[in-house]
């Protein structure tokens, strides 16, 4: 099967990059509206960009029904801040009910029955659940497509890292104590318990 993007339909496109870039990391990205409004969503269109310094990056898309920009990337551009959370699989099922299209005076945090922290840099709440939280500034939005599925890379430079202590040790974290999932195709998930050793070269 060899595919023509610009004759493909982009939800078939999208199918087959989701089944084709996995596992993905999720990012738990917690952001305020304007108003002040806690919001709650799933990324995991997310990976690392920097680490001198710090920068990671994920990328909300413009909602395939109507085009519209999803709420997260609304209030980072309002607020210019972000806090994104690594999930565990204790609050898989949690982090999944902050994934509703929900309008944006939703709270998530009350939808998933997540508890909000106080970060210490940024307005935006951490997820008190999550063993690793990095709270964000806003340093650039790139927007690769402003088309229905099309995506804006979202960066933020990380200005506190909280890891749980129980889970780090010479600044290594035990990937069975963080016990973070990743995303492959539609409802399906990824654990990280199953690992192989490779030396480079
Ligand atoms: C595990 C998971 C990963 C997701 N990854 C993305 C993503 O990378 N980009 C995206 O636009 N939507 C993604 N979604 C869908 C959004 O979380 C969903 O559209 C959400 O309602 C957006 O919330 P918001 O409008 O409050 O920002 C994902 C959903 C799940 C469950």
């Amino acid at each position: 099967m060899t595919i023509y993007p610009e004759t493909e339909n982009p939800l078939n496109l999208y199918k087959l990059l989701i089944g084709a870039v996995v596992p993905r990391p999720i990012a738990l990205v917690s952001s305020l509206s304007a108003d002040g409004i806690p919001n709650l969503a799933p990324f995991s269109f997310f990976t690392v960009a920097s680490a001198n310094p710090p920068v990671i990056c994920f990328a909300p898309m413009f909602r395939g029904a109507d085009g519209s920009s999803k709420d997260t990337l609304q209030n980072i551009r309002d607020t210019k801040e972000f806090v994104v959370n690594i999930v565990s699989e204790d609050f898989g099922p949690r982090m999944n009910l902050t994934a509703g299209e929900y309008p944006p005076q939703v709270n998530e945090f009350e939808v998933s029955g997540l508890t909000p922290l106080a970060s210490e840099a940024v307005g935006a709440f951490r997820v008190a659940e999550s063993r690793v939280q990095m709270e964000c500034r806003l340093k650039e939005i790139v927007e690769v497509s402003s088309l229905p599925l099309g995506g804006s890379l979202v960066l933020g430079e990380i200005v506190r890292m909280h890891i749980a202590d129980e889970i780090v040790t010479d600044y290594r974290i035990d990937p069975d104590k963080l016990a973070a999932i990743g995303r492959m195709g539609g409802p399906t998930y990824s654990r990280t318990r199953d690992r192989y050793e490779m030396e480079r070269p």
